[in-house]
């Protein structure tokens, strides 16, 4: 889509109210092809929101949104095309339980895309493979770590055929050893070339992958830029309490501060 010389993502203005809380207050971002950008921010402060707002799982309040150079806010738009052109991993991975791993990849493609059986089943192959799990296509769920598991739904959505992939805090229900493996198969991705979003509190990550960071906080983007200049050396205040909270929570602790009592992962 970058035929038309956009963003592959364009967000304009975007707000987002559930009830009297003003979640999203208006979010102006790009996306460039190929670009990986991380979206960094304390617990609340609408990251979420700004991603289902995307893939439109929340439909804005006011704003636009598009990708690929189309408004996928228009009211008129196909809401199952435009998530068919965009990839979601979620914190918690929502496999099939009963099923084996390639079904969880080949029964959404049939579905959605009606694919029949034979090409379903080698784009599963190929994109179990592309996660390392080619050993694991007749496991069930259960019988996989959570890592693995994460890395069955990012084969998942890639069998889709995305355009872009949005990652909410993806490796935030994973134990620490576990981490290590989802996130390189990220950094495979982006280095592939995949248009990425991810919200993440994996900084080393941010700084190593991310072409730029976004730092939220209340429902506005507060910085951004080049990961080595927001995480490295914010130019905000309230960038820098975040960061420094995440980075050392024990530094960062204050009396009366409760915000810092709570661990990294969680905030
Ligand atoms: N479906 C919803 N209904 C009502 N309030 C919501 C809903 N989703 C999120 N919120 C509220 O929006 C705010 C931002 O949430 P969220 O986008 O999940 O933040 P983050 O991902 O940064 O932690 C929170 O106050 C949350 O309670
Ligand atoms: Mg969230």
């Amino acid at each position: 889509m970058s035929s038309t010389g956009r963003p592959e993502i364009e967000i304009r203005g975007l707000h987002k109210s559930f009830g009297d809380n003003e979640v999203l207050r208006g979010i102006d971002l790009d996306i460039g092809r190929g670009e990986v950008v991380c979206v960094i921010g304390p617990s609340g402060s609408g990251k979420s929101t700004l991603l289902r707002c995307v893939n439109l799982l929340e439909e804005p309040t006011a704003g636009q949104v598009f990708v690929g150079g189309t408004e996928v806010t228009d009211l008129d738009v196909d809401i199952d095309a435009v998530r068919r052109r965009i990839g979601m991993v979620f914190q918690q991975f929502n496999l099939f339980p009963h099923v084996t791993v390639t079904e969880n990849l080949t029964l959404p493609q049939r579905r959605v895309l009606r694919r029949d059986k034979v090409e379903a089943f080698e784009v599963a192959r190929r994109n179990l493979e592309r996660v390392g799990l080619a050993d694991k296509a007749d496991a069930y769920p259960s019988q996989l770590s959570g890592g693995q598991q994460q890395r069955v739904a990012i084969a998942r959505a890639l069998s889709m055929g995305p355009e872009v992939m949005l990652f909410d805090e993806p490796t935030s229900a994973l134990d620490p050893e576990l981490v290590g493996d989802v996130l390189a198969v990220m950094r495979q991705l982006a280095a592939e070339g995949m248009t990425m979003m991810v919200v993440t509190h994996e900084m080393s990550f941010a700084r190593e992958v991310a072409d730029r960071v976004v730092f939220m906080d209340g429902g506005v983007i507060v910085e951004e830029g080049p990961a080595e200049r927001v995480v490295g050396d914010p130019q905000q205040e309230r960038t820098r309490n975040f960061l420094m909270r995440i980075l050392d929570p024990a530094a960062a602790e204050q009396p009366g501060d409760t915000t810092s009592e709570r661990p990294a992962k969680e905030l």
